[in-house]
């Protein structure tokens, strides 16, 4: 187990003298310069992977955005001045002018497919944002896709790479919490102008999925107790039971109503003589000792370890799609993992749909994206094409 509990390595940070970690690192530096494209530059992507990519080249990660497409002048404009890269607003014309390592996919939910599909196509790796895709059909033939033409596809589960949950993964991997019997985990999305499963709760779907394994079956139960959704998702509010293959249980519990303030997140791992928490992917406990009390790691304050780029998940995710496309470091999470994370959610809204029938994994994805968008599209929902 690595003992640090961040990216910036412990000797750089006890040397004092490189605590932001931007020493000079001879083996980032000799590794292969990329390209990447930006496709969809929006809030995420200006928010959270271009400060990512920043932090990442100040630690001398040779990598670049040398292009981004998006349909908005005045946000291009903006976006050149302060990250640099050449605009398009036609992101085909990126693809086949630029001579591109990589694309990060991070449009709305209903273009992810047909712009990661245009990629792989091309042979360019691409990470795509969550949810993969606005249907399980579409998720499949980009799995599918990429596996054919051998071209790297991953889709982005930045929590997967946040330093409580890699620890966490690891003390479930070899102990103490080895062989869990029970996940319970509570997420407070907190705002309703998107959707309670796809837009939020899917993270921690796929946590659940990063420290437990594969899910057999599903049953939500959900309520729509304020009617307030802007995008008319029929629930508000919503408790998922999940059984693993391993034959381990798992509760989650997710409302889009509450505010989202702190304590907004919590993941719980139960396992024999041991279990252990994680709060808000900030503070990681594990409980293994009546008479030795807990260990906690948080990161303490004044925090100056402490990158938001780096606690978001978003560096480590970088980091690893780039050592993927230079066949370095295998994907911790791939297209995959988002399908099977996806799966999850669509059988959440078959069970919903079943007044709280349990629901058998694996999915068939036409029959189960047709009963799904028929439930949705009942409760007013605009449906998947309509973003
Ligand atoms: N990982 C996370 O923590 C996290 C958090 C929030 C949202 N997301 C996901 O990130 C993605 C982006 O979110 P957002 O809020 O920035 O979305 P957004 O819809 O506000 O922005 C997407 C941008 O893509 C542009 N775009 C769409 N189609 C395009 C095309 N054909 N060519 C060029 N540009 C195009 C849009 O104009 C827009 O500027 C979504 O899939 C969302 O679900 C992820």
């Amino acid at each position: 187990m690595e003992d640090t509990y961040g990216h910036t390595p412990p000797e750089k940070a006890i040397e004092g003298a490189d605590v932001y970690g931007v020493g000079f690192d001879p083996e980032r530096s000799a590794r292969k310069e990329l390209r990447l494209g930006i496709i969809g530059a929006g809030p995420v992507a200006q928010s959270k992977h271009w400060p990512a990519l920043r932090r990442l080249q100040t630690i001398w990660e040779p990598v670049s955005v040398a292009a981004f497409a998006l349909r908005t002048p005045g946000q291009a404009h903006k976006i050149e001045r302060v990250f640099g890269g050449r605009w398009y607003d036609d992101f085909a014309r990126m693809i086949a002018e630029e001579r591109l390592d990589g694309v990060i996919v991070c449009s709305s939910d209903e273009s992810h497919a047909a712009h990661a599909i245009a990629c792989i196509e091309a042979g360019i790796p691409v990470l795509v944002e969550k949810p993969i895709a606005r249907s399980l059909a579409d998720a499949f033939r980009m799995c599918s896709l990429a596996e054919r033409h051998n071209v790297p596809l991953m889709t982005v589960a930045n929590k997967r790479y946040s330093p409580p949950y890699r620890r966490a993964k690891e003390l479930v991997g070899s102990g103490p919490v080895a062989n869990p019997a029970m996940l319970v985990a509570k997420f407070n999305l907190g705002y309703d102008y998107v959707d309670l499963l796809e837009s939020g709760t899917i993270h921690i779907l796929d946590i659940a999925r990063f420290l437990m394994g594969d899910v057999r079956t599903v049953r939500c139960v959900g309520v729509d107790r304020y009617h307030r959704s802007r995008r008319r998702y029929p629930i508000d509010n919503a408790v998922c039971q999940l059984e693993f293959a391993s034959g381990a249980i798992g509760a989650i519990s997710t409302s889009s109503t509450a505010l989202s303030f702190k304590p907004w997140e919590r993941v719980e791992v139960y396992a024999e003589g041991a279990w252990l928490e994680v709060d808000d992917q900030w503070r990681l406990t594990v409980h293994d000792s009546e008479l030795g009390g807990s260990r906690t790691w948080e990161p303490a304050p004044p925090n100056t370890l402490m990158f938001d780029e780096e606690f978001g998940g978003f560096m480590g995710l970088i980091e690893n799609f780039l050592q993927v496309i230079r066949g370095a470091e295998r994907p911790v999470v791939t297209g995959w993992d988002g399908y099977r994370a996806y799966e999850v959610l669509v059988a959440c809204e078959l069970s919903l749909a079943r007044k709280g029938a349990v629901v058998r994994l694996p999915l068939e994805p036409e029959e189960a994206d047709a009963e799904a968008h028929a439930w949705l599209r009942s409760a007013g929902w605009p449906g998947p094409s309509a973003g």
